[in-house]
């Protein structure tokens, strides 16, 4: 982990969660960043603009007409001094603003005169979070190409308990250079990774189906990553409307029978296995040779179990690196760690689908990644940067894993 020699301009806006932004820059100059702050006029109400001046080494901007600062380094020139723009926290009143435009202080100003990338890290009661002119707000400013570091969940400082944490410095601090470290960064060269992606559809007649809502996106933004980082990815893709990954090997499958049967080929010279794929457990004992007929008013069809494909290819003797994901609504934790457990695997990534905008066909997710002696939360943020922050687990896990023997 490293932000070496990065120029990381952090704008402060007035939440309770300011009081930590002094904790913040020292994570980030602990990586070796520059970093000037910028405070919003609330954002003074809760932290001092001394100790953000005597943490990062510099003085701190606050006012977009202030002769004197603009003397010093103007805003334009702090702009294009940033190689990223870390909002932290940011308020609900913050995001829309950005969303909408405003430019009416200075780092409002500085957002639109930036050609950095942004970071957000939004800290707000639960409810704001989820009100439906935030969750609007977040969808115009991810089109704007924003990158989003949390919320995080849990107890809140009024009390209320859900997402709108701000994520802790530390989390942040490694989000931010991982997400700042160069893509060149060859860290699976010369590896074959084989990654399951989508739904399987599992017949019931010649016009009907099981299946659900997995899109694809997290798997595809996993070997498109993968291919980045130097691995050789072969893909196997349930069902879904996905571009093909640049350099990544394809094959559609439609069943967890035909998804099994690609893994089992694919894997014998297969390095590490990402399953992330939304696999139907159950299948119909019997395909309806025809259409299924509207007789009566109820309808009983026998299921029987799907393979277990990662359990499959993790039980194997000369299996790859296994990782798994875990799609959960409740004790997600200690379901995940059961899967990891009881699949033999050397990782699992779980997700909270009740977390609003986050999990199944959508654009963002956060994982809690889980091994034998460790784990690590990585907060909400695009399917690509949760894609990039993973890959750096999975490579660390697999070298130490593979140096011991
Ligand atoms: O596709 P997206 O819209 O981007 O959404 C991504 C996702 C939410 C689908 C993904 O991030 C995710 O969580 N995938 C796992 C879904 C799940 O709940 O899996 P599971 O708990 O049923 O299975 C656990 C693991 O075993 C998974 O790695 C799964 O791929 C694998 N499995 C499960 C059953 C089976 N028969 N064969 C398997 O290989």
């Amino acid at each position: 982990m490293s932000l070496a020699n990065k120029n990381i301009l952090l704008g402060v806006s007035g939440g309770i969660a300011a009081y930590k932004t002094p904790d913040l820059v020292r994570k980030l100059t602990a990586l070796g960043a520059n970093v000037r702050v910028v405070l919003t006029g609330s954002a003074t109400e809760f932290v001092s603009p001394l100790s953000l001046q005597a943490v990062s080494g510099n003085p701190v901007h606050q006012h977009l007409l202030d002769p004197s600062a603009e003397a010093a380094m103007g805003h334009i020139e702090l702009a294009k001094w940033a190689d990223a723009l870390l909002i932290a926290p940011a308020t609900a009143n913050i995001m829309a603003k950005l969303a909408h435009g405003l430019a009416d202080d200075l780092l409002t100003t500085l957002y639109l005169a930036t050609e950095a990338n942004v970071f957000i890290a939004p800290a707000m009661n639960q409810q704001m979070w989820k009100a439906t002119a935030t969750q609007v707000n977040l969808g115009i400013l991810t089109q704007h190409g924003t990158l989003f570091i949390g919320p995080a969940s849990g107890e809140q400082a009024c009390g209320d308990v859900g997402s709108g944490r701000m994520v802790e410095p530390v989390d942040i601090a490694t989000t931010l250079s991982q997400a700042l470290s160069s893509s060149s960064e060859q860290i699976l060269a010369g590896k074959h990774i084989l990654i399951t992606a989508g739904p399987t559809r599992e017949p019931l007649d010649p016009v009907r189906y099981i299946s659900n809502h997995s899109s694809g996106k997290m798997g595809f933004a996993i070997a498109d990553m993968a291919i980045k980082a130097g691995a050789k990815v072969t893909l196997i893709a349930g069902p879904v409307a996905l571009p093909t990954p640049e350099g990544c090997k394809r094959i559609d499958v439609s069943t967890a029978d035909e998804m099994l049967a690609a893994c089992e080929q694919a894997s014998s010279d297969s390095d590490i296995f990402i399953a992330t794929a939304a696999v139907a457990d159950y299948k119909a004992v019997q395909v309806a040779e025809n259409k299924i007929k509207k007789i009566g008013d109820e309808l009983t069809l026998t299921f029987v179990k799907n393979p277990d494909i990662l359990a499959t290819i993790a039980m194997r003797t000369d299996r790859p690196f296994c990782v798994g994901f875990a799609a959960e609504s409740q004790d997600v934790e200690s379901y995940a760690r059961g899967k990891l457990k009881n699949k033999k695997l050397d990782m699992i990534a779980a997700n909270d689908i009740t977390a609003p905008g986050l999990g199944f066909n959508s654009e963002n997710n956060a994982l809690h990644v889980i091994w034998e002696d460790g784990d690590k939360h990585l907060p909400a943020t695009t399917k690509s940067e949760l894609a990039k922050a993973l890959l750096v687990l999975i490579a660390n896990q697999y070298t130490n894993t593979h140096s011991v023997q």
